[in-house]
């Protein structure tokens, strides 16, 4: 296989951090804080060590880290916890179901009104658009960072400032962004953000979370056990035990830890500048061939290494099921679970056909990805 789709998840993943994560999760796999017996309490300062890490890596030292499963259940928690009857939230016709559907929800149910804001016509979010769509019930600005149709870095400093001016908490949506390009959020005035360890992290899927500014106060959504005053039926009122019920994932976290280690070696990080080369000949042969409409062309450091296109003659769907049958070729075709911005490129009915590099592509990848295509436009014509 060719595998093309590592913004759904990244493919493969570095072998030797999770069997490394395994081998410890072997000699450590017990409950972290829930027993005062040395596994446990070794299993708890390792799961601490890891939500240090997690916040430094993102540039939010000192913020909290909860974990989850990944991006939607920590984006959930926090519209769910933070949104208030009334309220007002503005995002962008960029989001994920992940915003969209929690919104759509909230709205349903009458709890909150909200506003997309769309991208101009490069994919680019403008502050000023934000500054606008933000009222005086306005309590949230949620954005993703990174469009996972575009490939778009939305400008998350400029965002921030002016929610920092307005008093609005900023959520950031690191889905596509984490692992790829930097993220600062006490430097950028974001307040909590949503990651899932699954891809350009080069985790496990299974593990992601929020890291947040402890000042925020997010509502539990879900209850249970946390190992802290059992004797209660209240909730705990401590981060990360608050947005935590339940035993975490050990293993996933684990992972995650020996992952964002390898991310900053810098064997990874000339994966990272081979990627972006590769990212940079992928737009461009795609440019140079006849038949090929590409969104929001692109690459360099406000993108992520991702291209959407259609095909002139073929329906994406079609396009994406030849390129696996007949070329081995593994794409994502659709919608990719962003049905706004496909409306808004015109494509809302079949959406594209998106390719999407990762750490271990390589030029064959991409030159057999051209030629495929430029024999299916062949084809057609
Ligand atoms: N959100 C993921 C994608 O874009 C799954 O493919």
């Amino acid at each position: 296989m060719i595998y093309l789709d590592n913004a759904a998840t990244s493919f493969p993943k570095p072998q030797r951090c999770h069997e490394q994560a395994l081998s410890e999760y072997f000699q450590i796999s017990a409950s972290p804080g829930r027993g005062g017996y040395d596994a446990a309490v070794l299993a708890q300062e390792r799961v601490r060590a890891v939500r240090e890490q997690v916040a430094a890596f993102f540039g939010g030292e000192g913020f909290v880290t909860c974990f989850g499963y990944n991006a939607t259940d920590a984006l959930n928690t926090l519209l769910q916890g933070l949104v208030k009857p009334g309220g007002h939230v503005v995002s962008t016709r960029l989001e994920h179901n992940s915003v969209l559907r929690p919104l759509h929800h909230l709205r349903e149910a009458g709890v909150c009104t909200y506003d997309l804001v769309p991208c101009n016509r490069l994919g680019l979010v403008e502050p000023e658009a934000v500054a606008r769509a933000i009222r005086p019930a306005t309590e949230l600005v949620v954005l993703n960072h990174a469009s996972n149709v575009l490939g778009t870095v939305q400008p998350a400093a400029e965002i921030g400032a002016v929610c920092q001016e307005r008093g609005v908490p900023l959520i950031l949506d690191v889905s596509q962004s984490a692992g790829v390009t930097p993220i600062r959020m006490r430097q950028w005035g974001v307040a909590g953000l949503a990651f899932t360890g699954h891809k350009s992290l080069l985790g496990p899927t299974g593990i992601g979370g929020l890291v947040l500014d402890p000042a925020l106060e997010v509502r539990p959504s879900r209850f249970g056990g946390t190992g802290l005053d059992s004797a209660s039926p209240l909730p705990s009122r401590e981060y990360p035990e608050r947005l935590e019920a339940g035993t975490v994932n050990l293993l996933g976290i684990l992972m995650l830890g020996r992952c964002l280690d390898y991310l900053q070696t810098p064997e990874a990080q000339e994966a990272g500048r081979r990627e972006a080369t590769l990212h940079r000949r992928l737009v461009e042969g795609l440019q140079d061939l006849a038949g090929v409409t590409l969104h929001c062309p692109g690459h360099g450091p406000q993108r992520v290494p991702l291209v959407s296109f259609n095909l002139a003659g073929w329906s994406p769907g079609d396009a994406g099921m030849v390129l696996d049958g007949d070329y081995g070729i593994a794409v994502r075709a659709g919608l990719h679970c962003a049905p706004l911005a496909h409306e808004d490129l015109g494509n809302g009915d079949a959406g594209a056909i998106r390719a999407s590099l990762g750490r271990y592509s390589t030029g064959e990848d991409v030159e057999a990805l051209l030629s495929a295509l430029a024999e299916m436009l062949g084809a057609k014509s």
